[in-house]
């Protein structure tokens, strides 16, 4: 005897919505929250947690399920068996070690491809049609290695990047200007660490350009302004892991929403971690680096044309460079 009664049905009704599951690798500060704003923000039927510790695994598993009552029904589970994982639609990769207090995240690099030698082929065989969305750092390297280890085309590897540089410089512009940061459009584009850049000649405010947007309302500007502004969004993940240890929010967020423009097909364009090599005149070997690019069920759709300037481009091809130098070492 079920709960329910039964009642007849003409025929079952044909699935509408196609069923969505996300991995993501590692529960950590970061993993959990973006698994948090997953659930959140509903963007998944089915959740699983990997780690290499169980019983936090397990914990975090128990923690987020007690939660049902207030969260869209989804599916959550927990392993540190990557047989979990099977034909995932995305799988979140932010397993590894993360800063200390003054490190830049390229000093990562040696131990975070270890573990992906271990995390990267077990993903790739239980879901050989997933979408790899690559969190840990250095994620444009480490998001190159992803590549590699899987076998999979491109367009199905991809860096969170600068999509949370984007986010800080979004939220930085905004409050500058006092408006709302959602009505500013401006991308950081290049390496997701020091050497970012920022694409001041595309930032508009309600579509409106920002340096006319500026001159119309009177707000002084300089160009030293603007430039502190885009070393502070250098210097934010620094200053918040010398406060609190670590970043999680926003990277949260970040990837929540990188999740939900390809699994919900959204087609929206964000500054994510690609094969930058044949643009802006990048060369010298296959380089994952953040330029807008178009995101869908398919993973990466294309790469938006924005103009650079000639500077623009020129610090881009730098932190290209900057990036190769220390993926040719890898010998991968
Ligand atoms: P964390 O130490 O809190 O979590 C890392 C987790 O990885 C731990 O739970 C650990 O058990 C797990 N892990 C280690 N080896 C594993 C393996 N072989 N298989 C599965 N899980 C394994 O570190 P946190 O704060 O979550 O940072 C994680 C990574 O994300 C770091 O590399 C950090 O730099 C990066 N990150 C990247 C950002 C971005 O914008 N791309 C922003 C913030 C952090
Ligand atoms: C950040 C570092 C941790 O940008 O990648 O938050």
């Amino acid at each position: 005897q079920t709960f329910f009664r039964q009642i007849e049905l003409a025929a079952p009704p044909s699935p509408t919505k196609r069923h969505t599951k996300i991995s993501v690798v590692g529960a950590g500060n970061v993993g959990m929250a973006i698994a948090q704003t997953i659930l959140t923000q509903d963007v998944a039927d089915e959740l699983v947690l990997i780690d290499a510790k169980p019983e936090k695994l397990r914990g975090e598993m128990l923690d987020l399920q007690h939660a049902a009552a207030f969260l869209p029904r989804t599916k959550i589970q927990a392993s540190v068996d990557y047989a979990l994982t099977v034909g995932s639609d995305l799988c979140i990769v932010t397993a590894g070690a993360r800063q200390i207090p003054g490190e830049s995240r390229l000093n990562l690099l040696q131990r975070n491809v270890t573990l992906f030698r271990s995390i990267i082929p077990p993903l790739a065989r239980y879901s050989p049609e997933t979408i790899l969305l690559i969190v840990s750092n250095p994620v444009d390297v480490l998001t190159y290695v992803a590549w590699k280890l899987s076998g999979f085309p491109s367009n199905r590897v991809i860096g969170s990047g600068t999509n949370l540089d984007s986010s800080r410089f979004r939220f930085l512009i905004a409050d500058h200007l006092d408006v709302n940061a959602q009505d500013v459009q401006a991308f950081i584009v290049g390496e997701h660490g020091d050497s970012s850049v920022a694409l001041w000649s595309s930032i508009s405010v309600a579509g409106v350009p920002v340096l006319s947007f500026l001159e119309k309302q009177q707000i002084a500007y300089e160009k030293v302004t603007l430039q502190n502004i885009h070393k502070e969004v250098i210097d934010s993940a620094y200053e918040v892991i010398s406060l609190k240890g670590y970043t999680s929010w926003a990277i949260g967020y970040s990837v929540a929403n990188l999740a939900r423009s390809i699994l919900r097909d959204q087609r929206k364009i964000h500054p994510v971690s690609v094969v930058a090599n044949g643009f802006y005149g990048i060369e010298g070997g296959d380089v994952f680096l953040s330029l807008p690019a178009q995101l869908g069920r398919g993973g990466v759709l294309g790469v938006a044309n924005v103009h650079l300037t000639d500077e623009e481009a020129h610090q881009l091809r730098d932190s290209a460079k900057t990036i190769l130098e220390v993926q040719n070492q890898l010998g991968i």
